[in-house]
């Protein structure tokens, strides 16, 4: 009777929201449990060397269970190591010890080609999983990408192919490399990952497979929210310890705003990985691609419980505000721990001078509504990729990147291979240093970010709405070797 019950509400919600963007199914609680990790076992080492990691990686068609009844058909990734593995979303994380050098046997089992973007981390170009890099791995067939873990940090792994469509339906996993100041620190009493989505869910519980003109111009909003492939799961935490909280956004267009009502939230760390400074803050805005983490003081009161939140930000296109949304329940557990006082030890400041006469680079990224009605288009200085002029430069030269938002809806930017660092939003300063990948440009402004070229290679740069990516707002940028240097 109950579970009757509950269903029938929930298809309500489900079909009323899919017609409203934004609109959450912020239905019966399911009681799961959300495991630390995503997936409850990490990609299978199959490597005896403790300097290397070697993992066997497919993705493949599967199911998952978003409602208490009714499958979705998705597309994700498991455990080649395990011969039993099922698919699951998010897929199995990867986590490494900087340092270790990472072999991926990666085998596509799905019906299209597909290739793997190892997001944020600075791997040979040749390992960067963009049609650019390497020949994208068709039905049937595998590929291997090699690198080493140079940073600690929090980071995920997705196609690049495609990407509105096979993210969407499931590829994307998170990766932890360990080895950064906190984590040798006792007092931390857990250390989880939160993998943030939404999806379009119909009322039997499969995915929407439809694009309307409103997915495309916002990116995709879905009407379920998703941590961890739950929906509105429940964690277990500690009266009065200290936790380590973990999070990536894999949406196609959603921002997270995420607060804990009654707390501040404490930043720690975010792409580039620890900060030196860390910062409190009522509530903390994760555009597409990006990744935070936060040290999290449990409350002292058992039997509390605290409800993360995402709330409204305005990205523009008039998104309506469906008010705060609960992302999951913390239920505070007995216990008589006390915190110990704040570490001090925390990441390495970001070093990089930029040279009074460094070259700037200007991009304007716009859009464009067909007349008469249709789909959106997205351009970068007038052209959509792959007609984008391609950008050229060498390594070892440090260059401004330039970025203004000539449009009415903020645009994450993504650059691959390198961090970078903002030095100023219309002009002023951040007020927080660290090393980032992916920055959110708000509509009719102009960002500046300074990056040192690492690498040679074909290195991408787009928006991380990925509709708008996959419809035109990407280009590349091309690092030849530095030959002057090289003897
Ligand atoms: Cu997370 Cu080019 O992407
Ligand atoms: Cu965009």
């Amino acid at each position: 009777m109950k579970t009757a019950r509950s269903l029938i509400g929930l298809s309500l919600v489900v079909q009323v929201c899919v017609e409203v963007v934004g609109c959450s199914a912020d239905t019966p609680a399911v009681n799961t449990e959300l495991p630390l990790v995503p997936n409850s076992q990490p990609l299978t080492d199959t490597d005896p060397d403790p300097d290397t990691v070697a993992v066997r990686l497919v993705a493949a068609e599967g199911k998952q269970r978003y409602l208490p009844d009714g499958r979705a058909d998705v597309w994700g990734y498991r455990d080649g190591a395990l011969p039993k593995s099922e698919v699951r979303v998010p897929g199995p994380m990867l986590e490494v010890e900087q340092g270790q050098k990472v072999i991926v046997h990666f085998t596509n089992e799905l019906p299209e080609t597909t290739t793997v973007h190892w997001h944020g981390l600075r791997v040979p170009n040749h390992a960067d999983g963009t049609p650019s890099a390497q020949v994208e791995v068709a039905p049937g067939e595998s590929f291997d990408y090699e690198f080493v873990a140079k940073d600690a940090g929090t980071f995920w792994y997705h196609p690049h192919v495609h990407s509105d469509v096979q993210i969407e339906r499931g590829l994307y996993a998170p990766i932890v490399v360990h080895g950064d100041a906190l984590e040798d620190i006792p007092d931390i009493s857990a250390d989880r990952m939160f993998v943030l989505d939404d999806i379009k869910l119909n009322a039997d519980g499969s995915l929407a497979q439809d694009t309307t003109q409103l997915d495309v111009m916002l990116g995709r909003q879905g009407n379920v929210l998703l941590v961890n492939g739950v929906r509105n799961g429940r964690i277990r935490a500690k009266a009065g310890t200290r936790e380590r909280w973990r999070f990536v956004n894999v949406a196609n267009g959603r921002y997270f705003n995420l607060r804990l009502p009654g707390q501040k939230l404490r930043i720690i760390g975010w792409d580039g990985g620890l900060l030196a400074e860390p910062y409190e803050a009522k509530s903390l805005l994760i555009v597409p691609g990006e990744r935070y983490e936060l040290l999290v003081d449990i409350p002292d009161a058992q039997g509390s419980a605290a409800r993360l939140q995402t709330i409204y930000y305005d990205r523009g296109h008039e998104i309506p505000d469906p008010g705060p949304q609960t992302l999951f329940t913390l239920d505070v557990a007995a216990s008589d721990a006390t915190r110990a006082m704040l570490p001090d030890a925390w990441g390495t400041a970001v070093e990089l001078d930029v040279p009074q006469d460094a070259r700037e680079r200007s991009f304007e990224l716009s859009e464009q509504m067909p007349e008469g009605g249709g789909f959106a288009t997205f351009q970068i200085n007038g052209h959509a990729f792959p007609d984008v002029p391609v950008v050229e430069g060498r390594t070892g030269q440090v260059e401004v990147f330039r970025i203004y938002n000539h449009s009415e809806m903020d645009h994450p930017f993504h650059l691959h291979g390198m961090f970078f660092r903002v030095l100023d939003l219309d002009g002023e300063a951040p007020a927080h240093d660290g090393w980032k990948d992916t920055v959110n440009v708000p509509q009719e402004s102009t960002l500046r970010f300074a990056v040192r070229y690492e690498e040679p290679g074909r290195w991408m740069y787009h928006c991380h709405i990925l509709e708008h990516a996959d419809r035109g707002m990407m280009g590349e940028l091309k690092l030849l070797p530095d030959d002057e240097n090289t003897e």
